[in-house]
Formats: C-alpha cells, structure tokens, sequence
C-alpha cells in the first residue's frame, strides 16, 4: 500500500421501517456496525438511520463527508419513492411525527450521492460476499422484500408478473465477486398496501411469522415457534401451511417459473385458529404474570401441533428448494441469508439432506444484516473492489475503552449500589463465580450485529444446574418454560459433549446432545434431545473461549448456558452503562465488564425499580445526527 494511500469508506444502512441498522467498511473491513434498536433501547427501531450511522463514524473518527460510497435499501419501499412520501404524507409508513422531523432533518434524508438497492439483493450480498467460499449457490427467504417494480437486479426474462409483487424468495448463483439469479418466487399484494401485512400473504417467512403472531401475539417470535415445535403433534385435521413446492402462489397464475401449475392455497384455518393469543398488556401485567397468562392457556397443545405443522412444512420446501438449486447450479456450497435463514433446525437438516456439502449462514440473517449487505455491495459493485473480508465474528460493535467503564462505574445512582475490582484473570476469577451457582452478566469487546448474544453481550450460567435455569428464567429472562437455553462450548471439545454435527459458531445449526452427557448438561436440553448450541472459536472470541475453559478446568463441563444479555422484549444492552443498569435491575449476581468484576451492594426495591426504569429510558436522547 502506498503511503499516500487514502482509505475507502463504504457506509451501508437499512432505513426506516424496522431494524434500522448502519454498516461502515473500511478498505472493504468493518470497522462498525450496529443496529439502531441497541442506541435508541426501542425493539426493533425503526426511522432515520442517523444514530446507527454516528455511531459507525464515530467509531472510525470520521464525517460523513468523508465516506465514498453510501448504499441504502428499505424493505418498504424505494427508497427515494420513500422519501418523497414522507416529504408529502404525514402519515407515510406510520412514522411519529417527532421521528419524521429527524427523518427530514437527517444529512442521510434524500442523500443524492447515495445508490438504493433491492431487498434481497442486499440480503444476497451478505451471504455470499463475506463467506468462506469462492464459488456457491445462495439462498434466501425472508417475510417479505421488495416490490417487483423496485428490484435492481437482473432476473430471468420468464419471470414476470405484476409491478406490486413482493420478493419472498431469491436464488443465485456466485462466482468471486459476481452473482447472477437464477429464479425467484413472488407474492401478490394488492397495490397500495405496505408491508404490515405481510404475515397474511402465502409465503414461507410470512406463514412461519403468521403463526408465530397467532400463538405469541407477535410477528417476531419464530425462534419460539421453533422451539415449541418439538412438543406438537402431527394431525391429520391440519393441511399443510405452506406448499412444498414453489409455483404460482396466491392468486397470480401468471406469476414465476414454476413447476407446473402447483399451488400454494392458503389453507382453511382450523376455528381455534382465528382467536390468536393477545398479551394481556393493558392490565399492567409484570412480565412473569404475562409468561404465565399464555402458558395458562387452554389452547397449549393446539398451539404445539400448529408450531410443528408450520416448522416440518417449512423444513420440507427448504429442503425441496435447495435440492433444485443445487440441480440447477451444480454447486457443492450454499449460503443463506433472510429471517428464515435464522431457523437452526431447518439449516441442520438442509446440511444433511441436500447435497450441499457446506453451509454458511449470514450471522446478522435478518434485516440487521441488510445494511451489511448494502456495504457489500458498495465496496464490490460501485467501488468495483474485489472481496476481502472474510466473516469471522459478527461482534462488529465498538469495543469500550477502560475509561468509558470508568465513567459507567462513577454514574450517580449507580456507585452508590455496586463494589467493583479489576482482575488479571478475568475468565479464571469469572469461573469460579460460576461454579458457584451464580447468573453473570457477560460483557466484551464488541456487540453482536446479528439477534444472538454469541459471549460479547451473554448472561451465562453453569449447565450442570436445572435450578439455575429456573433463576434465570424467574428473575431476567421471563421466558416460557418450554423454551430451552443454549449451551456453548469450545470448538475443539464440542464433539466430546454433544453428538458429531456441524460447527456453529454463529449458534444457527443444532445438535443432539450425547446420550451420556445428557445428565450432565440439564439446562440446555430440548425436550427432543437436541441443543441450539455455539461452537466458539478462540480466534474469534478469545475471552469467551477463555471462560468456557476455564469453566472446564474448575468443574470438568467446559460448557455454559448462554442466553442474551436483555430483559424480555428488550433490546441486547450496548453500553457499559446499559450493562449495569440492566444488572441492578433485575436478579443477575455478578456482572464482569470487560476486565471488572461488579457486584452488588444492598439495593432497596425502590431503588431497583428506578434503575429498571432509567435503563428502559437510557437510549439515546438526541436522536439527530452526531457524526458529522
Ligand atoms: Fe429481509
């Protein structure tokens, strides 16, 4: 490199609809990224970019005016079409109207300088363009993506239909840095409708969250769905959800380039079905009153049978899916990205029934890693750059400094309610505290992009320990108790606790845990045997790795229930400041940042509570822009 050379800046973002996230490469590297839910503390915030963006630049010590390329996508819509209509419709997209004044005012807001992409051509690239492979097939389903009228890629001239389609699902072809499609599968929409409705449509992602908002009350809840699958039963009063086979969906025959006529009816939905669950949140309800409100439900075994209807259904048109792209291609790898792509029972099965030999899915599969994409894109199409960023660890937050600890630690109201000491062996120290039976708060490095807490932002416990489990669940996590933890483990012993399997480093693939270990390993067991587990690579995570050894070298287990660091329904916390306020919010025992052991001094309730309340309000106040 000359030493005149100038770095190039590539900032990717998703905009405005939900998951608003900002990607910033470096000479082709991410030097930051995050997903603005984590600043603002509101789950799955949407509108202006801009504090997700300050926060990449602020991380490079840069201005706007500083990066090259900006590339941009919203699912929604177009986005410059977007921003013409909130320029002109108060109600666009049914934005606030304080988060559309910052919208209007945003540097970012009608940038002329900045390319727009498609949805899932940006999911495409951050499959493909970060992977391990040189050549592969990509796969990638979603609840819904862009317009047919809004695609920015070229797709086979026999795929036609109407403007207004919607992408469900896009299949390519890659080879280095250049990427073709070779077929995609549409839903019709009736014009004029924006994606709210998207679970009513017939596709894959938007059945699957279909029933996740049927049995949880949300959209979003499909790793629950997943879970509760392994308790269903197969019925025969239950048609399929979805079609096996892709064709001419909905009602558009005209539509695709499909199998010969097959259709995907959307099916008669049994009576019970039509009475979803609603949290009964106007009664004020804490969060354990509402976990047992819904596991109270008489409709338990129904939900149960739909989840596995729904789960063996999606898993079965994965699979038929990716047999035919394998055909079609004749390639011997695939990548994945799109919501769906984070449904780690259906990718262990595509691994071992389709004739793929290797699998890599986009850790940040949902729309975080839409901005990841559009980065991608931006160093490899319009800088015309060739690849050079290989995904390790999708922990692309920025790494605190000792003195941000330090100011998070001197906090007023929080000082006063903690002890806390430096230690050189951080993991050592950190084990031993486990061995005893606590909950610790785990923060290092930087945060995760993706939804899984992978040990930069965990709460781990000790495994061997039903009861912990039960802490956990009672006291942050409030979640249902079907739902099972996930263990990681070190990579090098995994296949000493849990049978012969893929790694997963990224937590998105599962295994059956060995037989004789199972005894051993009572937090993390599903119902079914099976554990949603991460395989951690010291390179990758070396303090992480560090602690599950350690935790192995003082109890024999080297294995440690890792669960995300958040109160239920609340964004991972991002700062020092997040971490401990969520710590003396709730039941966790110890919190260790980075090389700082906290604990807790005597807090009264009231206390308590206040500081529950100031962490749910700590997301950023100037929500503007503060980075150029
Ligand atoms: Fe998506």
């Amino acid at each position: 490199m000359s030493p005149h050379h100038a770095p190039h800046h590539v900032l990717g973002l998703n905009k405005y609809d939900h998951d608003v996230s900002a990607v910033l490469l470096r000479d082709g590297v991410p030097v930051a990224a995050i997903c603005k839910e984590r600043l603002t503390r509101e789950k799955n915030a949407g509108g202006a970019p801009d504090v997700a963006a300050g926060y990449c630049l602020k991380a490079a010590g840069i201005r706007l005016a500083d990066v090259d390329v900006i590339v941009q996508n919203s699912y929604a819509l177009n986005v410059p079409e977007l921003e013409q209509d909130l320029l002109s419709r108060v109600h666009a997209l049914h934005m606030p109207p304080d988060e559309r004044a910052l919208v209007l005012a945003s540097p970012l807001f009608r940038n002329r300088g900045a390319v727009t992409i498609s949805h899932h051509l940006a999911h495409a690239y951050s499959a493909f363009a970060p992977c391990p492979f040189d050549e592969g097939a990509v796969m990638v389903v979603d609840g819904v993506g862009s317009h047919r009228r809004d695609v920015t890629e070229d797709i086979p001239a026999a795929n036609t239909g109407h403007s207004a389609d919607r992408e469900s699902e896009s299949y390519y072809v890659f080879r280095g840095t250049e990427i073709e499609c070779v077929g995609k599968q549409w839903l019709r929409v009736t014009p004029g409708t924006l994606s709210e409705d998207f679970t009513k449509l017939p596709g894959l992602g938007a059945v699957y969250s279909r029933v996740s908002e049927y049995v949880f009350g949300e959209w979003s809840k499909c790793g629950e769905v997943m879970g509760l699958a392994a308790y269903g039963h197969e019925r025969d009063d239950l048609p399929p959800l979805v079609g096996i086979h892709p064709g001419h969906e909905g009602a558009d025959s005209r539509d695709g380039d499909g199998d010969g006529g097959r259709t995907w009816a959307l099916p008669m939905w049994p009576e019970w079905l039509c009475n979803p669950w609603v949290p009964p949140h106007d009664g004020g309800l804490t969060p354990a009153q509402e976990q047992a409100a819904w596991e109270a439900s008489p409709h338990q075994q129904e939900w149960r049978d739909l989840c596995r209807r729904v789960q063996t259904d999606l898993e079965e048109a994965l699979i038929e899916r990716a047999r035919r792209l394998h055909e079609a291609t004749g390639m011997k790898r695939l990548v994945i990205a799109g919501g769906v792509a984070l449904n780690c029972v259906a990718n262990t099965r595509l691994l071992a029934e389709t004739p793929f030999e290797e699998i890599w899915v986009q850790p940040a599969a949902g729309d975080s890693g839409i901005a990841l994409g559009c980065a991608l894109y931006g160093e490899l199409v319009v800088a015309g750059h060739p690849r050079r960023y290989t995904m390790g660890t999708d922990g692309l937050g920025v790494r605190y400094a000792a003195t941000d600890i330090d100011a998070a630690l001197a906090t007023r109201f929080v000082a006063a309610c903690i002890r806390s000491r430096r230690v050189a062996d951080v993991a050592g120290e950190t084990a031993k505290i486990l061995a005893a039976g606590k909950v610790v708060g785990w923060f290092q490095g930087g945060a995760e992009l993706g939804p899984r807490a992978l040990g930069q932002r965990s709460i781990v416990c000790d495994p061997r320990d039903a009861a912990a489990k039960r802490r956990l669940n009672a006291t942050v996590k409030h979640r249902q108790e079907f739902r099972p933890f996930a263990p990681a483990v070190p990579e090098e012993v995994a296949d000493e606790w849990f049978e012969p399997g893929p790694a997963s480093s990224h937590m998105l693939f599962v295994r059956a845990i060995r037989k004789d270990r199972l005894a051993e390993l009572p937090a993390v067991a599903h119902v079914d045997g099976t554990a949603r587990l991460q395989t951690v690579v010291r390179e990758e995570r070396p303090e992480f790795h560090a602690l599950l050894e350690a935790f192995g070298r003082e109890t024999g287990v080297p294995v440690l229930v890792n669960t995300s660091f958040n109160i239920k329904g609340e964004p991972i916390v991002e700062t020092p400041l997040d971490a401990l306020l969520c710590f003396l919010g709730t039941d966790i025992d110890v919190l260790v940042l980075e090389d700082r052991i906290v604990e807790k001094r005597g807090i009264p309730a009231r206390m308590r509570r206040f500081l529950l309340e100031l962490h749910r309000g700590s997301g950023v106040r100037d929500r503007g822009f503060s980075g150029s």
